[in-house]
Protein backbone atom coordinates (compact mmCIF):
# COMPACT_ATOMS: atom_id res chain seq x y z
CA UNK A 1 0.00 0.00 0.00
CA UNK A 2 2.96 2.37 1.00
CA UNK A 3 4.81 1.76 -1.89
CA UNK A 4 1.35 2.11 -4.05
CA UNK A 5 1.20 5.23 -2.71
CA UNK A 6 4.30 6.39 -2.80
CA UNK A 7 4.44 5.43 -6.70
CA UNK A 8 1.30 7.52 -7.22
CA UNK A 9 3.06 10.89 -5.62
CA UNK A 10 5.76 10.24 -7.77
CA UNK A 11 3.86 9.69 -10.83
CA UNK A 12 1.44 12.72 -10.47
CA UNK A 13 4.78 15.19 -9.84
CA UNK A 14 6.43 14.26 -12.56
CA UNK A 15 2.98 14.38 -14.82
CA UNK A 16 2.44 17.30 -13.31
CA UNK A 17 5.54 18.68 -14.65
CA UNK A 18 4.73 18.47 -17.98
CA UNK A 19 1.47 19.97 -17.47
CA UNK A 20 0.74 24.20 -18.05
CA UNK A 21 -2.69 24.30 -18.67
CA UNK A 22 -6.14 24.50 -16.41
CA UNK A 23 -7.92 21.88 -18.41
CA UNK A 24 -5.14 19.38 -18.17
CA UNK A 25 -4.65 19.89 -14.64
CA UNK A 26 -8.32 19.51 -13.80
CA UNK A 27 -8.20 16.30 -16.17
CA UNK A 28 -5.01 14.40 -14.46
CA UNK A 29 -6.84 15.83 -11.00
CA UNK A 30 -9.86 13.90 -11.20
CA UNK A 31 -7.97 10.78 -12.71
CA UNK A 32 -5.41 10.81 -9.26
CA UNK A 33 -8.03 12.14 -6.96
CA UNK A 34 -11.19 12.40 -8.19
CA UNK A 35 -14.25 9.72 -7.75
CA UNK A 36 -12.86 7.05 -10.58
CA UNK A 37 -9.15 8.11 -9.44
CA UNK A 38 -6.52 5.22 -8.00
CA UNK A 39 -6.77 6.96 -4.55
CA UNK A 40 -10.47 5.90 -4.44
CA UNK A 41 -9.73 2.50 -5.87
CA UNK A 42 -7.27 2.34 -3.05
CA UNK A 43 -9.82 3.78 -0.64
CA UNK A 44 -11.85 1.08 -2.19
CA UNK A 45 -9.59 -1.89 -0.89
CA UNK A 46 -9.72 -0.84 2.71
CA UNK A 47 -13.07 -2.63 2.73
CA UNK A 48 -11.20 -5.89 2.95
CA UNK A 49 -8.94 -5.03 5.35
CA UNK A 50 -9.14 -5.96 9.30
CA UNK A 51 -9.64 -3.02 11.20
CA UNK A 52 -6.21 -1.71 12.51
CA UNK A 53 -4.50 -1.81 8.97
CA UNK A 54 -7.84 -0.03 7.99
CA UNK A 55 -7.11 2.88 10.45
CA UNK A 56 -3.87 2.90 9.28
CA UNK A 57 -3.64 3.07 5.42
CA UNK A 58 -7.20 4.98 5.94
CA UNK A 59 -5.32 7.55 7.59
CA UNK A 60 -1.96 7.68 5.00
CA UNK A 61 -4.39 6.86 2.14
CA UNK A 62 -5.87 10.96 3.57
CA UNK A 63 -2.80 12.61 3.94
CA UNK A 64 -1.34 11.66 1.05
CA UNK A 65 -4.54 12.90 -0.35
CA UNK A 66 -4.07 16.37 1.48
CA UNK A 67 -0.15 16.22 0.35
CA UNK A 68 -1.52 15.58 -3.59
CA UNK A 69 -4.15 18.07 -3.37
CA UNK A 70 -1.66 21.03 -2.23
CA UNK A 71 0.39 19.89 -5.12
CA UNK A 72 -2.29 20.38 -7.36
CA UNK A 73 -3.34 23.96 -5.78
CA UNK A 74 0.44 24.66 -6.50
CA UNK A 75 0.13 24.34 -9.92
CA UNK A 76 -2.79 25.92 -10.44
CA UNK A 77 -1.63 28.68 -9.26
CA UNK A 78 1.55 28.64 -11.36
CA UNK A 79 -0.12 28.41 -14.13
CA UNK A 80 -2.82 31.02 -13.40
CA UNK A 81 0.74 33.27 -12.85
CA UNK A 82 1.81 31.98 -16.16
CA UNK A 83 -1.13 33.02 -18.03
CA UNK A 84 -1.32 36.54 -16.83
CA UNK A 85 2.23 37.48 -17.31
CA UNK A 86 1.63 36.43 -20.87
CA UNK A 87 -1.44 37.83 -21.36
CA UNK A 88 0.21 41.82 -19.61
CA UNK A 89 3.48 41.41 -21.80
CA UNK A 90 0.88 40.85 -24.87
CA UNK A 91 -0.65 43.68 -23.93
CA UNK A 92 1.96 45.94 -23.30
CA UNK A 93 3.33 45.53 -27.33
CA UNK A 94 -0.58 45.79 -28.45
CA UNK A 95 -0.03 48.95 -30.00
CA UNK A 96 -3.82 48.53 -31.48
CA UNK A 97 -5.79 49.34 -28.16
CA UNK A 98 -6.83 52.97 -28.33
CA UNK A 99 -5.49 55.65 -26.01
CA UNK A 100 -6.92 57.53 -22.83
CA UNK A 101 -8.75 59.84 -24.20
CA UNK A 102 -7.92 62.86 -21.70
CA UNK A 103 -10.18 66.22 -22.66
CA UNK A 104 -7.83 68.81 -23.30
CA UNK A 105 -7.87 72.01 -21.31
CA UNK A 106 -7.03 75.49 -21.91
CA UNK A 107 -5.98 78.63 -20.55
CA UNK A 108 -8.39 80.06 -18.30
CA UNK A 109 -10.24 83.70 -19.92
CA UNK A 110 -7.99 86.01 -17.40
CA UNK A 111 -5.03 84.80 -18.26
CA UNK A 112 -6.51 84.36 -21.76
CA UNK A 113 -6.71 88.46 -21.49
CA UNK A 114 -3.04 88.74 -19.88
CA UNK A 115 -1.41 86.94 -22.80
CA UNK A 116 -3.72 89.51 -25.20
CA UNK A 117 -2.34 92.49 -23.43
CA UNK A 118 0.85 91.19 -23.67
CA UNK A 119 0.85 90.52 -26.92
CA UNK A 120 -0.32 94.09 -27.27
CA UNK A 121 2.47 95.63 -25.69
CA UNK A 122 5.43 93.75 -26.79
CA UNK A 123 4.29 94.94 -30.55
CA UNK A 124 4.43 98.46 -28.93
CA UNK A 125 7.92 97.48 -27.44
CA UNK A 126 7.26 96.73 -24.00
CA UNK A 127 8.78 94.51 -21.39
CA UNK A 128 7.21 92.26 -19.31
CA UNK A 129 7.72 92.35 -15.68
CA UNK A 130 7.35 90.59 -12.35
CA UNK A 131 7.07 91.49 -8.78
CA UNK A 132 6.12 89.28 -5.59
CA UNK A 133 2.97 89.09 -4.32
CA UNK A 134 3.77 89.20 -0.89
CA UNK A 135 5.11 92.65 -0.90
CA UNK A 136 6.86 94.79 1.64
CA UNK A 137 5.12 98.37 3.04
CA UNK A 138 8.03 100.18 1.34
CA UNK A 139 7.13 99.39 -2.23
CA UNK A 140 3.50 98.60 -1.88
CA UNK A 141 3.02 102.16 -0.46
CA UNK A 142 5.95 104.18 0.92
CA UNK A 143 7.81 104.35 -2.28
CA UNK A 144 4.72 105.44 -4.20
CA UNK A 145 4.38 108.73 -1.90
CA UNK A 146 2.42 106.90 0.17
CA UNK A 147 3.79 107.45 4.21
CA UNK A 148 2.67 105.68 6.84
CA UNK A 149 -0.20 107.00 8.27
CA UNK A 150 -1.34 108.46 5.34
CA UNK A 151 -5.02 109.06 4.41
CA UNK A 152 -5.40 106.77 0.81
CA UNK A 153 -4.08 104.15 2.48
CA UNK A 154 -7.54 103.62 3.43
CA UNK A 155 -8.75 103.39 -0.06
CA UNK A 156 -6.97 99.78 -0.20
CA UNK A 157 -7.80 97.63 2.99
CA UNK A 158 -5.17 95.03 3.30
CA UNK A 159 -4.17 91.76 4.31
CA UNK A 160 -0.96 92.39 6.86
CA UNK A 161 1.60 89.57 7.51
CA UNK A 162 3.71 91.19 10.15
CA UNK A 163 3.32 95.40 10.21
CA UNK A 164 5.94 95.59 7.21
CA UNK A 165 4.68 92.84 5.23
CA UNK A 166 1.33 92.63 3.42
CA UNK A 167 0.21 90.93 0.47
CA UNK A 168 0.13 93.54 -2.66
CA UNK A 169 -3.05 95.43 -2.64
CA UNK A 170 -1.79 96.50 -6.39
CA UNK A 171 0.57 95.86 -9.18
CA UNK A 172 2.22 99.49 -8.79
CA UNK A 173 4.98 98.24 -6.24
CA UNK A 174 6.57 96.90 -9.13
CA UNK A 175 7.17 100.17 -10.35
CA UNK A 176 9.40 101.41 -7.75
CA UNK A 177 11.19 98.16 -8.04
CA UNK A 178 11.87 98.60 -11.48
CA UNK A 179 13.05 101.99 -11.46
CA UNK A 180 15.60 101.38 -8.99
CA UNK A 181 16.64 98.30 -10.77
CA UNK A 182 16.69 100.46 -14.03
CA UNK A 183 19.29 102.81 -12.50
CA UNK A 184 17.78 106.21 -14.47
CA UNK A 185 17.55 104.50 -18.02
CA UNK A 186 14.70 104.94 -20.05
CA UNK A 187 11.42 102.55 -18.85
CA UNK A 188 8.16 100.82 -20.84
CA UNK A 189 6.77 98.03 -18.93
CA UNK A 190 4.06 96.19 -17.54
CA UNK A 191 3.29 93.70 -15.14
CA UNK A 192 0.21 91.46 -14.57
CA UNK A 193 -0.31 89.87 -11.84
CA UNK A 194 -2.84 88.87 -8.69
CA UNK A 195 -3.52 91.94 -6.27
CA UNK A 196 -5.28 91.35 -2.58
CA UNK A 197 -7.97 93.56 -0.71
CA UNK A 198 -9.85 93.11 2.19
CA UNK A 199 -13.47 93.33 1.05
CA UNK A 200 -16.73 91.42 0.89
CA UNK A 201 -16.73 89.55 -2.09
CA UNK A 202 -19.73 89.80 -4.41
CA UNK A 203 -20.94 90.27 -7.87
CA UNK A 204 -18.31 92.69 -8.43
CA UNK A 205 -16.02 92.40 -5.21
CA UNK A 206 -13.27 89.95 -4.94
CA UNK A 207 -10.66 89.78 -1.93
CA UNK A 208 -8.57 88.65 -5.37
CA UNK A 209 -8.15 90.26 -8.41
CA UNK A 210 -6.35 90.91 -11.03
CA UNK A 211 -4.14 93.97 -12.66
CA UNK A 212 -1.74 94.94 -15.07
CA UNK A 213 0.75 97.51 -14.39
CA UNK A 214 1.69 99.93 -16.96
CA UNK A 215 4.62 102.27 -16.69
CA UNK A 216 6.99 104.59 -19.21
CA UNK A 217 9.43 106.90 -17.89
CA UNK A 218 11.64 108.70 -20.26
CA UNK A 219 12.45 112.10 -21.48
CA UNK A 220 9.42 114.78 -22.75
CA UNK A 221 6.68 111.77 -21.73
CA UNK A 222 3.16 113.22 -21.23
CA UNK A 223 -0.40 113.22 -21.06
CA UNK A 224 -1.01 112.80 -24.93
CA UNK A 225 1.46 109.75 -24.66
CA UNK A 226 -0.99 108.29 -22.42
CA UNK A 227 -3.92 109.07 -23.65
CA UNK A 228 -2.91 107.45 -26.90
CA UNK A 229 -1.62 104.59 -25.05
CA UNK A 230 -5.49 104.10 -23.66
CA UNK A 231 -7.32 104.74 -26.34
CA UNK A 232 -4.63 101.96 -28.51
CA UNK A 233 -5.61 99.72 -25.63
CA UNK A 234 -9.35 100.55 -25.71
CA UNK A 235 -9.82 100.26 -29.23
CA UNK A 236 -7.88 96.47 -29.58
CA UNK A 237 -10.02 94.88 -26.36
CA UNK A 238 -13.45 96.64 -27.44
CA UNK A 239 -12.79 97.79 -30.76
CA UNK A 240 -11.70 100.45 -33.08
CA UNK A 241 -15.46 102.68 -32.99
CA UNK A 242 -14.72 102.63 -29.09
CA UNK A 243 -13.89 105.53 -27.38
CA UNK A 244 -12.83 106.56 -23.81
CA UNK A 245 -13.53 108.92 -20.93
CA UNK A 246 -11.16 110.54 -18.81
CA UNK A 247 -12.01 111.59 -15.01
CA UNK A 248 -9.99 113.76 -13.15
CA UNK A 249 -9.34 111.56 -9.59
CA UNK A 250 -6.49 111.13 -7.19
CA UNK A 251 -3.62 108.50 -6.86
CA UNK A 252 -0.89 109.90 -4.33
CA UNK A 253 1.72 108.12 -6.87
CA UNK A 254 0.32 110.26 -10.04
CA UNK A 255 -0.16 113.98 -10.69
CA UNK A 256 -2.50 115.23 -12.49
CA UNK A 257 -4.67 111.39 -12.20
CA UNK A 258 -7.11 110.04 -14.11
CA UNK A 259 -10.24 107.24 -13.87
CA UNK A 260 -10.15 106.00 -17.41
CA UNK A 261 -13.75 104.46 -17.97
CA UNK A 262 -15.15 102.61 -21.55
CA UNK A 263 -18.38 103.70 -23.56
CA UNK A 264 -20.36 100.04 -23.79
CA UNK A 265 -23.00 101.56 -25.84
CA UNK A 266 -25.43 102.22 -22.41
CA UNK A 267 -22.95 104.00 -19.79
CA UNK A 268 -19.06 104.43 -19.42
CA UNK A 269 -17.67 101.20 -17.45
CA UNK A 270 -14.78 102.66 -15.57
CA UNK A 271 -11.66 100.03 -16.18
CA UNK A 272 -8.27 101.55 -14.88
CA UNK A 273 -6.86 104.33 -12.75
CA UNK A 274 -3.86 105.93 -14.85
CA UNK A 275 -1.61 109.46 -14.35
CA UNK A 276 1.39 110.83 -14.65
CA UNK A 277 4.22 109.77 -12.51
CA UNK A 278 4.07 111.90 -8.99
CA UNK A 279 7.57 113.75 -8.75
CA UNK A 280 8.41 112.16 -5.45
CA UNK A 281 7.89 108.73 -7.02
CA UNK A 282 10.16 109.67 -9.17
CA UNK A 283 12.83 111.26 -7.05
CA UNK A 284 12.49 107.90 -4.86
CA UNK A 285 12.77 105.66 -7.99
CA UNK A 286 16.66 107.60 -8.61
CA UNK A 287 15.09 109.38 -11.63
CA UNK A 288 15.16 113.50 -11.43
CA UNK A 289 12.06 115.17 -12.33
CA UNK A 290 13.59 117.94 -13.62
CA UNK A 291 15.12 115.74 -16.65
CA UNK A 292 12.33 112.63 -16.75
CA UNK A 293 8.82 112.38 -16.63
CA UNK A 294 6.46 109.18 -17.36
CA UNK A 295 3.10 107.78 -17.08
CA UNK A 296 1.32 104.90 -15.52
CA UNK A 297 -1.81 103.17 -15.94
CA UNK A 298 -3.28 99.87 -13.28
CA UNK A 299 -5.88 98.23 -15.44
CA UNK A 300 -8.57 95.92 -13.58
CA UNK A 301 -8.28 92.36 -15.58
CA UNK A 302 -11.75 91.25 -14.42
CA UNK A 303 -13.14 94.32 -15.41
CA UNK A 304 -12.06 93.71 -18.68
CA UNK A 305 -12.44 90.18 -19.08
CA UNK A 306 -16.40 91.07 -18.15
CA UNK A 307 -16.99 94.40 -20.41
CA UNK A 308 -15.56 91.89 -23.20
CA UNK A 309 -17.09 88.92 -22.52
CA UNK A 310 -20.44 90.05 -21.20
CA UNK A 311 -19.85 88.24 -17.85
CA UNK A 312 -21.92 89.74 -14.74
CA UNK A 313 -20.22 88.21 -11.84
CA UNK A 314 -16.53 88.23 -10.81
CA UNK A 315 -16.97 85.23 -8.71
CA UNK A 316 -17.09 82.82 -11.66
CA UNK A 317 -13.49 83.58 -12.41
CA UNK A 318 -12.29 82.21 -9.37
CA UNK A 319 -15.28 79.20 -8.68
CA UNK A 320 -14.19 77.14 -11.35
CA UNK A 321 -17.01 75.78 -12.14
CA UNK A 322 -15.75 73.30 -15.68
CA UNK A 323 -19.16 74.45 -17.76
CA UNK A 324 -17.86 78.38 -17.56
CA UNK A 325 -14.42 77.65 -18.07
CA UNK A 326 -15.33 75.61 -20.95
CA UNK A 327 -17.39 78.19 -22.52
CA UNK A 328 -13.86 80.19 -22.62
CA UNK A 329 -11.69 77.17 -24.38
CA UNK A 330 -9.04 79.30 -25.76
CA UNK A 331 -5.38 80.80 -25.08
CA UNK A 332 -3.32 77.47 -26.06
N1 LIG B 1 -2.64 101.30 -8.31
C1 LIG B 1 -3.90 101.95 -8.59
C2 LIG B 1 -5.03 101.11 -7.99
O1 LIG B 1 -4.84 99.95 -7.77
C3 LIG B 1 -4.11 102.12 -10.06
C4 LIG B 1 -3.12 103.01 -10.69
C5 LIG B 1 -1.96 102.51 -11.23
C6 LIG B 1 -3.37 104.39 -10.75
C7 LIG B 1 -1.04 103.35 -11.82
C8 LIG B 1 -2.46 105.22 -11.33
C9 LIG B 1 -1.32 104.73 -11.86
O2 LIG B 1 -6.08 101.58 -7.72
Amino acid sequence: MKEKLTNLLQQTTKQLDEINDEVSLNNLRSSIIGKKSELSSLMATLRELPVEQKKEYGQLINSQKQVLEDLFETKRNEIKQAALKEKLAKEDMDVTIPGINLSDGSHHLLNQVIQDFETLFIGLGYEIKDGPEVESDLYNFEMLNLEKGHPARAMQDSFYINPETLLRTHTSPVQARTMLESKGKPIQIICPGKVYRRDDDDQYHSHQFMQIEGLVIGKDINMTHLKATLLAITKHFFGEDKDIRLRPSYFPFTEPSVEVDVYNGETYIEILGAGMVHPNVLKMGGYDPNVFSGFAFGIGVERVAMLKYGIDDIRLFYTNDIRFLKQYKGGL
